[in-house]
């Protein structure tokens, strides 16, 4: 089976396995974290990387060398998991060890992936597309994160700053950063009208969400008040995307049914995390749901709505036609509904409300059972 769409049903089937943890089991937030994001975000954002970085250079696709750098990622996020997991969580030499491996790992495959990225970009047919400087400062993001890893076993006093410099620079750094610069194009692709306006915004609020995902990092570890002038600065780039699609796209949004519905829906959902991040900085909320509220509410549309866009070129890349179409249409069905309950259902435990956890469980049902009927239809 190809890569691209077994990653997305691991990554999918790794956000099942974690809320089921959170509804029914003792489970450590860290391995909870790396089960969804190192295990299952990780390795599908590095595929989907190696996958548009040749459709924004315009140039041939990329090697089998490259493509296997998600699969690699992928080995560092299970070192990671099984390096919490019982009886070697026990052995710190071992639970230490396979932290480190599990770094390396992802390191070398963001690694690579970034210099090979530089290099097509150099050699575009034309000038490269804005968005791949997204790509670009999200590896670099990624690469952060993972210095952080061995800083926080060798400096246990700081272990506290490192570990949110950590998560900070991987979620909104590494993903946020390739998310919003992806959505950009992936939405009016979905919603099937062009906005001319994309590429221009994406080439001038990079700054915006670089800076501000740099500052929310090192704040959210050294300083509240470098955390919130950078949660400032990373909201501008999401307001000027939110107005465009407001203004030119609410029709597509607002519908029951299709991508577009799903992909607006995480939009809204990573805005509204953004502001309860602030009410935990500020100790207004508890930060105890955040970490569940982004996957719930910002990650499942996100992921949910780019795979019913994209599973379908996926599965038969060329030449595109009714069963395309078919297929998208059908994994489309309902994504207004269950990606609005899992958006409410995600900021409900994001502000300290475990019961959220239930309403974005009846979303994640409803999504895989419509997923499953497209799937075998489709057969
Ligand atoms: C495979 C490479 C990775 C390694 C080796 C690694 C390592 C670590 C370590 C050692 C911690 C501190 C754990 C603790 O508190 O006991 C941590 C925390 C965390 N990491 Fe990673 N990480 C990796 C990848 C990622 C990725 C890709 C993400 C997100 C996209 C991520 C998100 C987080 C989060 C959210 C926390 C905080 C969890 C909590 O609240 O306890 N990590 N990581």
């Amino acid at each position: 089976m190809k890569l691209l769409p077994l990653l997305a049903a691991n990554a999918i089937a790794m956000m099942v396995c974690t809320l089921l943890l959170w509804l029914f089991g003792e489970v450590p937030t860290a391995l909870a974290a790396h089960l969804t994001l190192a295990l299952g975000i990780m390795p599908l954002i590095l595929a989907a990387m190696a996958y548009f970085v040749p459709v924004l250079t315009r140039s041939d696709g990329a090697p089998r060398a490259i493509e296997s750098m998600a699969a690699l990622a992928w080995l560092g996020g299970a070192a990671m998991v099984a390096s919490m997991l019982g009886g070697i969580a026990r052995n710190p030499v071992a639970g230490i060890a396979l932290t480190i491996v599990g770094a390396l790992l992802a390191a070398k495959a963001a690694a690579t992936l970034l210099v090979w990225t530089l290099l097509r970009s150099r050699r575009s047919l034309g000038a490269a597309h804005p968005g791949l400087a997204w790509y670009v400062a999200a590896l670099g993001f990624l690469l952060l994160a993972l210095a952080c890893v061995p800083l926080l076993l060798l400096w246990p006093e700081r272990f506290a700053a490192l570990r949110l410099v950590h998560l900070h620079a991987n979620l909104l750094g590494f993903v946020g950063l390739t998310a919003i610069g992806t959505l950009q194009v992936l939405l009016p692709t979905a919603a099937g009208r062009w906005d001319k306006q994309a590429a221009s915004r994406l080439a001038q609020d990079l700054k915006f969400a670089l800076a501000g995902a740099a500052l929310l990092a090192l704040g959210a570890g050294f300083s509240g008040f470098l955390a919130a002038a950078g949660a400032a600065l990373f909201c501008v780039p999401l307001a000027r995307m939110g107005r465009v699609w407001l203004f030119d796209y609410a029709d597509q949004i607002g519908r029951v049914h299709g991508a577009s519905a799903a992909l607006g829906a995480a939009c809204v959902g990573l805005i509204g995390l953004l502001i309860a991040g602030v009410g935990h900085g500020l100790a207004r909320l508890p930060a105890s749901g955040a970490l569940a509220g982004f996957v719930l509410a910002f990650l499942a549309p996100l992921v949910s709505g780019a795979a019913m866009q994209l599973l379908p070129v996926w599965l038969r890349p060329g030449r595109q036609d009714a069963w395309h179409e078919r297929l998208r249409t059908a994994l489309g069905r309902c994504s207004g509904v269950h990606a609005s309950l899992l958006v409410a259902g995600g900021l409900i435990v994001a502000c300290g409300y475990a019961q959220g956890l239930w309403l974005a469980a009846a979303g994640l049902a409803l999504l895989l059972a419509v997923a499953t009927r497209a799937l075998l239809g489709a057969r």
